[in-house]
């Protein structure tokens, strides 16, 4: 028993976007890009970047580096990768001279099958951690997000990341209603780039497109009547750099339909909810967590949409990993000292 005292319990989150990493009695000391950069050269790609640092390689074209993310829609698609990448930024959270292997909860989307989950086990085994228990993304922010201090039964969660979209109804006794999908500002991103394609032969890069999100003040068209974004990127036709004054409305309209998407992942998890916690949810209403919870305007458009009180969560784009970390700081109760890396569930 008293070997545990001497090991170091984290929560790892490895989001499509960021991966952050939560050490107990420390708080979260990692957050940085899900991403390696390569020097491509012949059958051997040697890592020159990880994380944060490979910021000053995104957009270049550079034929002589590779910018690979190892995640996408919150599942590893790149194993090799996603384990060099998350041995680095372990190390560089609990240090390279831990004397016992760390134990972990770490976070999945409700969309992981089987194989997936057990990828992301081998993964962080092979990472060095010793003892895994895997979350859903949505129970972990709802934890982080809780509802309890209001005296309400459950809390209604939606996290919005760069890949996920996940809506659950989380209750004392666990998840009541859950759905996860493949959506969130990543597509948002490249819905703009593709109407900026289509109907000006502008080409963007995706820092761009995001860059354009951000900028918006409100994702209502009705929001947007006079403002207009000054767009740079490549004429399709001249191959020439290429600057072009597009309405915010316009754009507005343009990711509409992937919000709307993403209302009716919300939709069909309140269409489950069991009767005796529909008050709850109109008390408590709908809490939105992840990066993309802070696009201006979706509380609002939800609201319009759905007739809920609507919220951003008290630290929404760290939700999921403050909720694990909050596990891992109880780490014995939640897991039990006996069970060696398998999954709940
Ligand atoms: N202020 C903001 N307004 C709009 N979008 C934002 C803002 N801040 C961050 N985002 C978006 O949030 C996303 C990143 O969020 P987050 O860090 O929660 O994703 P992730 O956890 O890496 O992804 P996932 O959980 O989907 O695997 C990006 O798409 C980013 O563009
Ligand atoms: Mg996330």
């Amino acid at each position: 028993m008293p070997i545990f005292q001497f090991s170091q319990d984290v929560a790892i989150d490895m989001g499509t976007c960021n991966t952050r990493i939560y050490v107990k009695n420390k708080g979260i000391v990692i957050n940085e890009a899900s991403m390696l950069v390569l020097r491509v050269s012949g059958r051997h790609s040697p890592v020159v970047a990880i994380g944060d640092s490979c910021e000053e390689f995104v957009g270049r074209s550079n034929s002589e580096y590779k910018v690979v993310r190892p995640i996408r829609s919150g599942i590893i698609v790149d194993y090799e990768n996603a384990q060099i990448m998350l041995h680095y930024l372990l190390t560089k959270a609990i240090g390279s001279r831990f004397t016992f292997k760390p134990r972990a909860i770490v976070t999945i989307p409700g969309l992981a099958n089987a194989v997936q989950r057990q990828s992301l086990i081998n993964v962080l085994g092979k990472s060095g951690v010793r003892q895994i228990h895997v979350v859903e993304q949505s129970y972990a922010a709802a934890i982080a997000e809780n509802n309890a201090g209001k005296n309400e039964k459950a809390t209604f969660v939606v996290d919005i990341g760069a890949g996920t979209t996940e809506a659950a109804l989380i209750s004392l006794d666990g998840t009541v209603a859950s759905r996860s999908a493949q959506m969130g500002g990543d597509l948002i991103d490249e819905t703009i780039r593709e109407h900026l394609d289509r109907r000006y032969g502008i080409e963007i890069t995706e820092r761009i497109a995001e860059q354009i999100k951000y900028d918006l003040t409100d994702v209502r068209e009705e929001e947007n009547q006079d403002r207009i974004a000054v767009v740079r990127g490549r004429d399709k036709a001249t191959g020439m750099p290429f600057t072009q004054d597009v309405k915010t409305s316009e754009i507005c309209r343009a990711i509409h339909p992937v919000l709307m998407n993403i209302i009716g992942e919300i939709r069909q998890v309140l269409e489950m909810t069991p009767p005796e916690l529909c008050e709850d949810i109109m008390r408590g209403g709908i809490i939105l967590t992840g990066g993309s919870a802070q696009l201006p305007g979706l509380d609002a458009l939800i609201v319009d949409e759905l007739g809920i009180p609507v919220s951003v969560g008290r630290v929404a784009e760290e939700s999921t990993i403050l909720g694990a970390g909050a596990m891992a700081d109880h780490f014995e109760e939640i897991v039990g000292q006996n069970q060696t890396g398998k999954p709940n569930g």
